[in-house]
């Protein structure tokens, strides 16, 4: 395992800290979930509030790449492009590949998005085409117990000390369930996060970190507290 290069060594504590302020930003941005504002305009319509509308877990890989700046982070699934370029947003020093075999994912992703690479192929055969340490993987393509085990399996020899492994549907249906089981990573499973259950694993060394504030005061509010009385405001007009 090679060490990770991560701009911020990450702790736990930095991982909890991207959690909550998803949550924060998801409850900030009403009901349903929208897309805060910077982002909507970097993402060019990359979110359809209808079908992307519940996922923090955009905003949580996100905030974990603003707090902590991974240098490569690979994505297994492309579909629209959605989950690559929140990642992509975080950081424009972090790069962002992902794969998927449906030639069409690669023209999902405008230009413009300088740090993120498509590579159309299957996951297990793209292992080799992605540099490594990979600082941070996030497995979501194929639902099914085989396909995330063996995708696991291809990437961990790659993966970064420390790295965050994240998955997508881990609760999607009883197979897949089983991942979390066998694989028995430290980490959680969060249904905040995605309610068809989002895992986060820690893999290699990581340290609990220490609760400080991570985010600074004016950070905070303009991300959350601003947000929210905006978006109250919004509401109350709506009422009128
Ligand atoms: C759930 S979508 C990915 C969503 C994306 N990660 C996001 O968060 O926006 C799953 C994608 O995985 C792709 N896929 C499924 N099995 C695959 C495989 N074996 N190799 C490459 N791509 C695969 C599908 O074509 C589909 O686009």
């Amino acid at each position: 395992m090679k060490p990770g290069d991560w701009r911020i060594r990450p702790t736990k504590m930095h991982v909890y800290q991207a959690l909550s302020d998803a949550v924060n930003l998801h409850i900030a941005s009403g009901s349903p979930y929208r897309v805060p504002k910077e982002l909507e305009e970097k993402l060019g319509g990359a979110t359809s509030p209808a079908v992307y509308g519940h996922l923090p877990y955009n905003l949580f890989m996100t905030r974990i790449v603003q707090l902590c700046g991974p240098k490569t982070c690979v994505e297994l699934g492309t579909y629209y492009g959605v989950g690559a370029r929140h990642l992509a947003a975080g950081d424009p020093r972090t790069r962002v590949y992902t794969v998927d075999f449906d030639p069409a994912c690669g023209q999902r992703i405008p230009p413009g998005w300088e740090n993120i690479t498509f590579i159309r192929s299957d996951t297990l055969r793209a292992v080799h085409l992605v540099p490594d340490p990979i600082e941070l993987l996030f497995i979501d393509a194929e639902h099914t117990f085989e396909a995330v085990m063996a995708e696991f399996a291809a990437y961990s020899s790659r993966l970064a000390d420390p790295s965050l492994v994240l998955f997508d549907d881990l609760y999607h249906n009883a197979s897949i369930a089983e991942v979390w089981k066998v694989l028995g990573l430290d980490g959680f499973v969060s249904p905040t996060l995605h309610y068809t259950g989002f895992g986060v694993g820690f893999v290699g060394n990581w340290e609990n970190g220490k609760p400080h504030a991570v985010v600074s005061y004016g950070e905070y509010k303009q991300l959350v507290v601003d947000r929210y009385a905006a978006r109250r405001k919004e509401l109350a007009g709506e009422g009128e």
